[in-house]
């Protein structure tokens, strides 16, 4: 069948690493059909909006899309929000999935998943000022429906994998949001029989992840815990050149590189595109084309064990060369199974 694709580049290296990315894809000899949409920084100066409504209907339409990263200004400006926060919550993309795999020349024996609730928390916008600006609150709202929801997708993940769930909070002191949280997946996860669950305060987790990583298989938690946490397990297998991760919900997944825009390097050719190109392979993956995902994957293992290298990775290489190498290899695995 013919997947339709949303191709969000967005701004700064997006742009560089999401062609890389498609290049890749059409090299599996999949019949894709690509849909270019807009969104981000350099969007909301054009059209005023960081999200325009034809990117939202558009995806709509799509069965998976490829997102780049957008570049966000750190002081507010008027009537810019993040649209990756917005297409989350939009399009009820509810759980974002960050595997964390051991690759050539990276530490060994790491194969976990960070399962992270995506639609609420401390990212549910709701922030403001008292005090005339002298005190900030920023409310984190926390439901029994979308803790249930991401612990379930946990659970059934877990299955395929090596059985052990790990929920991470904070509960004994945000007795509230955690606590909810933490009832709610455990009260799912009673329902898996056959899986291993455990719990961890966030901060022995992020400790346990540094001196222990081999020892997990599904975490899952709450959106800003899972963001944080992930940033550091990629830390453990090659840093954010070789980081993907998902966004999905029941009807779309949009896939992504764990990293940001990279101004720093932008327009340089530089940028590592293999996060992206990993990000194909998990949306193959969740398109049910495992097999043609498994050979993507190997390309890219194959490019870091004898391949060219980017900067990031200590070598000397173009985005394009290593898309090229990455290309052919999957293009010869096809050939010779
Ligand atoms: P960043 O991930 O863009 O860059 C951090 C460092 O890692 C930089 O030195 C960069 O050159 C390097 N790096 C990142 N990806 C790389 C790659 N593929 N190849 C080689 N080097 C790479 O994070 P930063 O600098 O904190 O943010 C830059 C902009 O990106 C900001 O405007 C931020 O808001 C945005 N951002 C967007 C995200 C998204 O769209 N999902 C996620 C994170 C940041
Ligand atoms: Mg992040």
């Amino acid at each position: 069948m013919t997947y339709r694709i949303g191709l969000i580049p967005g701004d700064g290296i997006g742009r560089e690493v999401i062609p890389a990315a498609g290049q890749v894809l059409a090299a599996t000899g999949i019949p894709f059909e690509w849909l270019p949409l807009k969104a981000g920084w350099a969007c909301f100066q054009e059209q005023g909006t960081a999200l325009p409504e034809e990117t939202l209907a558009g995806l709509r339409t799509c069965h998976a899309a490829l997102f780049g990263a957008v570049s966000s200004p750190s002081t507010p400006v008027a009537g810019y929000r993040s649209p990756i926060v917005q297409m989350r919550q939009s399009l009820d993309l509810y759980a974002n999935l960050r595997p964390v795999r051991s690759l050539p020349g990276t530490r060994e024996g790491i194969d976990l998943l960070i399962v992270r609730e995506n639609t609420e928390g401390l990212y549910a916008g709701r922030e403001r000022l008292e005090d005339g600006g002298a005190t900030a609150i920023a409310e984190r709202v926390i439901t029994r429906r979308a803790s249930a929801r991401i612990g379930r997708l946990a659970c059934q993940l877990a299955q395929t994998r090596r059985g052990l769930v790990t929920i991470v909070h904070k509960a004994n002191i945000l007795r509230e949001t955690c606590g909810l949280f933490r009832g709610a997946v455990l009260e799912i996860a009673s329902e898996f029989p056959g899986l291993k669950v455990e719990e961890m305060l966030v901060d022995t987790a992020a400790l346990r992840l540094v001196q222990s990583p081999e020892r997990f298989d599904v975490l899952v938690t709450t959106n800003l815990f899972g963001d944080i946490l992930s940033d550091e397990a990629a830390a453990l297998v090659g840093g954010l050149g070789l980081a993907p991760s998902g966004n999905v919900g029941e009807m779309l997944g949009i896939f992504e590189p764990v990293h940001g825009s990279a101004p720093d390097i932008a327009g340089k050719g530089i940028a590592n595109p293999l996060a992206a190109i990993l990000a194909g392979a998990m949306m193959l993956e969740w398109l049910r084309e495992s097999e043609v995902a498994s050979h993507v994957r190997g390309a890219v293992e194959e490019s870091l064990s004898t391949g060219p290298r980017t900067p990031d990775l200590g070598g000397k290489a173009a985005t394009g060369e290593v898309t090229a190498f990455v290309a052919e290899g999957v293009a010869h695995r096809l050939l010779v199974p």
